[in-house]
């Protein structure tokens, strides 16, 4: 039996989605046949609360100098990451001259905001090439893995951060003790933690179950993460759902009774206990719902080239990985996937092995249907791709339910 990765309680898992490639692993067609595969199951601890993968791939496997998810493609993220660091700057940070570090920087969507600002800032971010674009921008950085070693590194050489930020990335890290204490080191006894991830309740309520692949060790709630900080003397100050990625959670964590706790964190665990989340047969019930998305998608495509339509994909996301390896999409049903990312073109997706092809391809022979695999991107692509619906193309989606939008 395998243990919870916070409380160590054996858990058993309600969704088994079997062998799996990485998410972001796009792959040269030549390297199809050697492809790395784990298998991909989550679990829910009845003790602590937490939602996780049973099973992941090493660190190193996924987050090198060949990463593939560059933050600074989507406009709408830049924009929220700015939002995000002007909270910080009016809300939190201290007069004088405060320090924030960032764990899981990427290519600086959010750290160059400080910069610009003249705040003295560092970002942790270990996949070198992504990390390089940041560092083009004069961003300071840190090839390395954030761990609570790292922390008291970073203590001694530069001082403690008055706030610590991460997007993304905390709910990545199987190692998590290490990540928690590392803050409860890093942090000043007045400073602030601030994090968002995809939401559990969101996944749930929504069938969203994509954001299941290797890089997405845990599913958060409030009632788990609160758990998890309280065992390093800490505790969830505030809640703060977000749009982002299909609905996320932002927590803001501070050293227990250095700061008051927003009424917002009760109402929120209440909630959670309305969905369920605290329940076993929530999960079973996600799992149908899983099937039954996976049915519905499958008849659709096959309607579709029975009708000889041509299908492509829109958003070569890590998510895409999940819904193409486990409803079974190939290449005769998917033709390709338009990405913008210039270090996905070219290649194929991961087990599927459907070519990845640059947007410009989707733009100059519009398909009859687009399969929106950025589907949390919804607002942004809808908005600049107006005249692919005027020339009557339609949209394929299927969250939170598989439905045609013409
Ligand atoms: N914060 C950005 C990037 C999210 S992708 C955004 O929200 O768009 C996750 C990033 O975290 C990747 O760039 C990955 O290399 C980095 N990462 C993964 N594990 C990490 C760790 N242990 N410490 C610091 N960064 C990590
Ligand atoms: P995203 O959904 O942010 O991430 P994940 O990999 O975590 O599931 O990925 C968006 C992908 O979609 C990324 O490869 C860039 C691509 N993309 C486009 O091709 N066009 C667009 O307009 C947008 C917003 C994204
Ligand atoms: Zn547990």
């Amino acid at each position: 039996m395998k243990l919870c990765l916070v409380c160590a309680t054996g858990i058993t898992p309600f969704i088994d989605f079997g062998s799996m490639p990485l998410g972001n692993g796009f792959l040269l067609p030549e390297q199809s046949g050697d492809e790395y595969r784990y298998r991909m199951q989550v679990g829910f601890c009845p003790e602590c609360g937490m939602v996780q993968l049973l099973e992941q791939p090493d660190r190193e496997r996924m987050f090198h100098d060949n990463y593939a998810f560059f933050s600074g493609t989507s406009r709408f993220m830049a924009l929220h990451f700015q939002a995000f660091a002007e909270q910080v700057m009016n809300d939190f940070l201290p007069s004088g001259a405060p320090f924030v570090v960032e764990m899981g920087s990427n290519d600086g969507i959010m750290l160059q905001n400080f910069k610009a600002a003249g705040i003295r800032h560092l970002g942790i971010e270990p996949s070198k090439n992504v990390a390089q674009v940041a560092m083009d921008k004069g961003i300071s950085t840190l090839t390395e893995f954030f761990s609570a070693e790292l922390a008291r590194r970073i203590v001694a050489e530069q001082g403690q951060a008055d706030a610590f930020l991460a997007a993304n990335v905390m709910c990545h890290i199987p190692y998590i003790h290490s990540i928690a204490e590392g803050i409860s080191i890093l942090l000043k006894p007045s400073g602030v933690v601030m994090f968002e991830d995809p939401y559990l309740g969101d996944v749930i309520e929504k069938t969203s179950y994509d954001q299941i692949y290797d890089e997405h060790t845990f599913l958060f709630s409030v009632g788990s993460v609160s758990n998890l900080f309280e065992r390093y003397g800490m505790e969830v100050v505030d809640v703060q759902p977000q749009s982002t990625h299909g609905g996320s959670m932002r927590y803001v964590i501070a050293h227990r009774g250095a700061r008051p706790v927003s009424p917002n964190v009760a109402t929120q665990r209440m909630r959670e206990e309305r969905m369920g989340l605290s329940r076993p047969e929530t999960y079973e019930q996600f799992r149908r719902n899983c099937e039954s998305s996976r049915t519905q998608l499958m008849a659709l495509l096959r309607d579709l080239k029975a009708d000889g339509k041509r299908v492509v994909g829109y958003g070569a996301t890590s998510k895409s990985t999940t819904i193409t390896n486990y409803c079974g999409i190939t290449p005769d049903l998917v033709e390709f996937i338009s990405d913008t990312t210039p270090i996905k073109q070219g290649k194929v997706s991961p087990g599927a092995h459907i070519p990845v092809r640059p947007y410009e391809e989707f733009a100059r022979n519009y398909p009859d249907y687009a399969l929106l695999f950025a589907w949390n991107h919804s607002r942004e692509i809808m908005e600049k791709e107006e005249a692919f619906r005027k020339s009557g193309g339609k949209w394929i989606v299927y969250v939170p339910e598989v439905a045609i939008l013409g």
